[in-house]
């Protein structure tokens, strides 16, 4: 199950996204926001976070104006790796060795055809497991910083 979440400025976008993923036969949650009025991003970036990090949905993918709000507010939760992406490079990188679990997409930066492109790096490429990745995840999450 893939959580879905966007502002005003990532609206349409999802909506070509949920297109994308029926299409596909992807079965997906969304949490809004469920039109194009103006809405206040850290919400929806935050209620995609919970439900990945909660394990109701495996990935997320957030969109608003930059991609840059939303995904700032989602990897304020803990266990959260939020990646935004503007090509398929960082799409298949971030999978590969950071293990993102939500893509982050700027709705008013990338066009519809790059975004689904990107969508579909993201949520066909494996983690790559190896373990100076994993040590690097590890280190992300260590309480020594806070
Ligand atoms: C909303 O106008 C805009 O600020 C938002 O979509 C996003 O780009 C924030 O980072």
């Amino acid at each position: 199950m893939i959580a879905l979440g966007s502002d005003q400025g990532g609206y349409e976008l999802k909506q070509e996204i949920i297109k994308y993923l029926e299409d596909n036969g992807l079965q997906y949650k969304d949490y809004g926001s469920y039109g194009p009025e103006s809405v206040d991003y850290p919400e929806y970036g935050k209620a995609v976070a919970h439900a990945v990090k909660d394990g109701v949905c495996s990935k997320g993918i957030l969109i608003c104006g930059t991609g840059i709000g939303i995904s700032i507010a989602a990897n304020k939760i803990k266990g959260i790796r939020a990646a935004l992406c503007t090509d398929c490079f960082m799409a298949e990188a971030t999978r590969l060795h950071n293990n993102a679990n939500i893509l982050a997409l700027g709705g008013r930066v990338v066009g519809t055809g790059l975004a689904l492109k990107i969508v579909d790096t993201f949520l066909n490429t494996p983690f790559s497991g190896e373990e100076r990745h994993q040590r690097r995840i590890d280190l992300l999450e260590s309480e020594k910083d806070n």
